[in-house]
């Protein structure tokens, strides 16, 4: 039987929980958006609403449709959160502040309601602990990539736990709403995470050291050569040094600190320095 959505929250109104909010309500699907002050929920909503109404600008979409979406969206918090049908967790890569918030949405939200977590790097098996048996049969990983609006890939992680077809459903109803979803294994890293550690790595393993001319050149021959979109450096300054760097450290430990995987010197100075890459408008690069 196909899968109806009709209403979802994302938890988390930071880098990828304002795209997968926006892309959604542009499904037609209620969406409420959470984060820990709503403020910061409010202020991320006002920024998808700005989003629609330069789409509309390009003509991408017609007046009509943005303030059809802009009624779809809301700005919660975790105490106001109201009844869904799917809930996908897109806060800090950490396992202990991910568990805290999946044990409490699971004593709010009812028990048909599809749990989901965006993590780049976490077991969803491990995470999935949190929650109690029952709810383990409908919690999933639903991975996205940056920038979600755009980027059609969802890898779609399935857990021993979940109940017979939900992972295809799924899968399926990504399909029919114009997404890629590929089926993953639930390890280190899933597929693109798992692959992208050498892109990163041995890209600032070439630089050595800060070097933003020498950045740039690897950047180019990349993209010119090689066909990608984008270059590591841009890349991971999209990303988040910061939450680059969590999913390297959690990847190398999944691989028993495997030196193919390690995380660079530079990503620790630079999140040291709270130079995180676009979102603090200083990384690799400086944006204005
Ligand atoms: P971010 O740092 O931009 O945003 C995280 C947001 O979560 C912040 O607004 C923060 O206030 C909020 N938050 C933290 N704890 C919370 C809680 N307990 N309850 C409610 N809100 C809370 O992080 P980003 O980049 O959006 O990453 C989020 C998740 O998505 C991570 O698991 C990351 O691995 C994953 N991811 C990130 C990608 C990227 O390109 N940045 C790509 C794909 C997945």
């Amino acid at each position: 039987m196909a899968l109806q959505l009709k209403s979802m929250a994302v938890i988390g109104a930071g880098t990828m929980g304002k795209g997968i909010a926006q892309w959604f309500a542009q499904q037609g699907l209620q969406v409420q958006l959470v984060d820990t002050k709503i403020e910061i929920a409010k202020t991320s909503c006002d920024q998808i609403v700005a989003s629609w109404k330069k789409l509309v600008e390009k003509k991408k979409f017609t007046e009509e449709q943005a303030l059809m979406f802009e009624t779809m969206l809301s700005a919660k918090t975790i105490d106001d959160i109201n009844h869904c049908d799917l809930v996908i967790e897109a806060i800090v890569e950490k396992k202990e502040i991910k568990d805290q918030l999946f044990k409490k949405l699971d004593e709010k939200l009812p028990d048909n309601c599809i749990f989901a977590s965006n993590t780049s790097s976490l077991s969803i098996a491990e995470l999935s602990q949190a929650v109690s048996l029952e709810r383990r049969a409908r919690f999933l990983g639903l991975h996205f990539f940056n920038p979600a609006t755009i980027m059609k890939l969802v890898e779609v992680v399935g857990t021993s736990d979940v109940e017979d077809g939900l992972a295809s459903q799924i899968a399926s109803w990504f399909q029919a709403h114009g997404k890629e979803a590929a089926q993953c294994k639930d390890g280190p890293g899933f597929i693109v995470n798992r692959l992208a550690r050498s892109f990163y790595g041995e890209a600032l393993r070439i630089v050595g050291k800060e070097n933003a001319d020498q950045e740039r050149e690897v950047d180019s021959i990349l993209k010119q050569v090689g066909g990608f979109q984008m270059g590591p450096f841009e890349l991971m300054d999209l990303i988040g040094i910061d939450i680059n760097l969590d999913v390297t450290n959690i990847v190398w430990h999944a691989f028993h600190k495997n030196p193919r995987f390690a995380p660079h010197p530079l990503q620790e100075k630079m999140v040291k320095e709270g130079r995180f890459g676009k979102k603090t408008k200083k990384g690799f690069f400086s944006y204005e």
